[in-house]
C-alpha cells in the first residue's frame, strides 16, 4: 500500500481564523476553554522512576503551553501508590508539590489561557516475556492435562515428580509444546504474563470494583488540590477500565457480560469521583469508539456508553480507538508486550501506511455517531475527536458537520506545539507538519524520552527558554524540546 501523502492545505487568514468555530470558546463543565483546540494525553517518559514531576516534565508541558491550545491533558498518571517506572503518579499527597509546579508552569507559559487537565489511570500487572526454560521451570503450574499428555506419549512415567514433568516439557519442540499448554499458558510464555479483569481467582482482581472507585476519587481530589482545571478518567486503550468496558469482559459478578454490566464500574468510578470533587469541577473520560480487535467492543457499545456517561453528568467525552494488548506483537524475550504494536495499535495512532481512508480524520465518522446519540438524548456534553487531524480544513469541517465539538491533535502538536497559534495568527504556512510515520511512538514503545524526528537533531536553534545548554535525551543524541518559534 503506497503511503498517503501529507497534502498541501489552505491555511486561513487571521480574520478567517478569528471567525472560525475552531477558535471560538466552549464551556467544558466548570471552565470555559478559549478555543476548541486540545492536546490529548501523551506520555513523554520524563518523570522519575518514583513517578515525580521533573524539570524535564515542566519544560515539556511548558513548551506545549507556549502554543496556547484551549486545553492540554497531562499524560496518563497512575492513581496507585505502587512503582510504575517513569510514569507520573498521583496516588499519594507527596506527589502534590510537583504537580502544583506543573500547573503553575502551564498557567504562566500560556498567560493563563490554556486549561489543564490530568488523565488518571489504573492498569493491571504485566510482566516481561520470560525465557522459555525459565517459564517452564519457574512459572508454569503443572496440571493433570500436562501430565496426561506426557504420560500418553511415553515421555514421563505415571507418578513422575513435578520437576520431571517440567524437564520433559523443556525438551518438547515448539509446536508440540504449544499443543500441551493451555492457550493462556502459551500466551504467558510467548507474550509475558498479563492479568485480565476476568481473573476472578486473583483476589486483587476480584476486588477491583470495591477498590477502584475510592482510588480514582482520591486521585481526582488531589488533582483539584494541585490546581488542575479538571480530570480525564482513562477508560481507553489497554488499561483496567477499558477492559471492564470491553465486550471481552466476561466477569460474572455483575461487572461484566452485557453492556449494562460492563459500564457499571466506570459509572461507579465516575460517581465517586464526582462526590469527591463536587459539581463545580470538570470531570470527563476518554474511551474507545471501537476496540478494533476480534470479539471486542464496537461503535454500538461506544454509542451506548457515551449516552450513559453523558446522562450521568460527565463534562466531556474524549474519544480514541484501538490500542489493545490482544493483537499486540510478540515481544522479544526480556521485553513486555506493548499495546500499540498490532492492528488495533495502528488504529490508535494511524500512520500514512494505514488502509483506506487513510489516517487523516479517520475516526471522525465514529466520533460523530457517539455525539449524535448524546444529542438525541437531549444532552449537550462536548465531544472531543482525535486521530490524524493535521489541518485547519479538517478541524473546521469536523466542527461544521457536528462530528465533534473540540478537536484534539497529539502528534501534530508534538511535531509543532505552536501550530494552533500559528494558524490563529494567519501564519499557517509556518506549521511544521507531522509526517505520521510514528518515530515518536517507536520511542514511546521502548520507554525512551519521546521526541519528534522533525526537530530532535536541530542543534542550530537556541533552546526555547534561552538557555545555552540544550537539554538532551539520556543518550545525548537528541534535544528534548522543540525549538522556539519566533
Ligand atoms: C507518544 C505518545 C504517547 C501517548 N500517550 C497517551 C496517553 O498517555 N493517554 C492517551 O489516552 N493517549 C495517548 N496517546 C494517544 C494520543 O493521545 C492520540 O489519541 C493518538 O496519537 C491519535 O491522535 P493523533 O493522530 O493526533 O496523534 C499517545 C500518543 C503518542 C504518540
Ligand atoms: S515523530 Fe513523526 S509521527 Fe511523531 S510527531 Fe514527529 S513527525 Fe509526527
Amino acid at each position: 500500500m503506497p503511503p498517503y501523502e501529507i497534502e498541501p492545505t489552505r491555511w486561513p487568514t487571521a480574520e478567517e481564523a478569528a471567525r472560525s468555530r475552531l477558535f471560538s470558546p466552549i464551556r467544558v463543565g466548570a471552565f470555559e476553554a478559549e478555543s476548541r483546540t486540545w492536546v490529548p494525553a501523551m506520555v513523554p517518559w520524563r518523570a522519575t522512576e518514583g513517578g515525580y514531576v521533573t524539570p524535564e516534565v515542566l519544560d515539556w508541558y511548558g513548551r506545549f503551553a507556549d502554543g496556547r491550545p484551549g486545553v492540554i491533558v497531562v499524560e496518563a498518571t497512575g492513581i496507585r501508590d505502587i512503582p510504575s517506572g517513569p510514569l507520573l503518579r498521583i496516588g499519594h499527597d507527596r506527589f502534590l508539590p510537583g504537580l502544583r509546579q506543573l500547573v503553575d508552569v502551564v498557567r504562566a507559559r500560556s498567560d493563563g489561557r490554556t486549561r489543564l487537565l490530568v488523565q488518571i489511570i489504573d492498569f493491571l500487572t504485566i510482566r516481561r516475556r520470560p525465557p522459555r526454560e525459565k517459564y517452564l521451570r519457574r512459572f508454569l503450574a503443572v496440571t493433570e492435562d500436562h501430565r496426561r499428555v506426557l504420560v500418553d506419549s511415553g515421555r514421563v512415567d505415571d507418578g513422575a515428580t513435578e520437576d520431571a514433568v517440567k524437564e520433559a516439557l523443556c525438551t518438547l519442540a515448539e509446536e508440540e509444546l504449544r499443543s500441551v499448554l493451555a492457550p493462556r499458558e502459551w500466551e504467558d510464555l510467548r507474550m509475558g504474563y498479563r492479568e485480565r479483569v476476568g481473573d476472578m481467582h486473583i483476589p486483587r482482581v476480584a476486588e477491583l470494583p470495591r477498590v477502584l472507585p475510592g482510588l480514582f476519587a482520591d486521585a481526582a481530589a488531589r488533582a483539584r488540590a494541585a490546581g488542575f482545571d479538571g480530570v480525564e478518567l482513562h477508560f481507553a486503550h489497554a488499561y483496567t477500565m477499558a477492559s471492564f468496558l470491553s465486550r471481552k469482559n466476561e466477569r460474572t459478578d455483575g461487572y461484566g457480560g452485557d453492556p449494562a454490566g460492563r459500564v457499571r464500574l466506570p459509572l461507579e468510578v465516575y460517581g465517586h469521583v464526582r462526590e469527591a470533587v463536587g459539581d463545580a469541577y470538570t470531570v470527563g473520560c476518554r474511551f474507545l469508539t471501537d476496540e478494533s480487535i476480534e470479539g471486542g467492543s464496537g461503535i454500538d457499545d461506544a454509542v451506548y456508553y457515551g449516552e450513559r456517561f453523558a446522562r450521568a453528568g460527565m463534562d466531556f467525552l474524549s474519544l480514541s480507538r484501538g490500542g489493545k494488548f490482544d493483537d499486540a506483537k510478540e515481544p522479544k524475550i526480556g521485553e513486555a508486550a506493548y499495546p500499540y504494536t498490532g492492528p488495533s495499535g495502528h488504529e490508535c495512532m494511524p500512520t500514512v501506511r494505514i488502509d483506506a481512508p487513510g489516517p487523516f480524520g479517520r475516526n471522525l465518522p465514529l466520533v460523530a455517531a457517539v455525539r449524535a446519540r448524546v444529542r438525541e438524548a437531549g444532552l449537550s456534553t462536548p465531544v472531543v475527536g482525535a486521530g490524524g487531524i493535521n489541518t485547519f480544513e479538517i478541524a473546521e469541517a469536523a466542527l461544521a458537520r457536528g462530528d465533534c465539538d473540540i478537536v484534539a491533535a497529539a502528534r501534530q502538536s508534538l511535531a509543532d506545539p505552536d501550530w494552533f497559534r500559528k494558524v490563529e495568527l494567519g501564519r499557517g504556512e509556518e506549521v511544521r507538519r507531522c509526517l505520521y510515520t510514528n518515530y515518536c511512538e517507536g520511542l514511546d514503545q521502548r520507554h525512551k524520552q519521546v521526541t519528534c524526528q522533525l526537530w530532535d537533531r536541530d542543534f542550530d536553534e537556541p533552546d526555547p527558554d534561552g538557555a545555552t545548554d540544550l537539554r538532551r535525551s539520556s543518550d545525548g543524541k537528541r534535544r528534548l524540546l522543540p525549538p522556539a518559534w519566533t
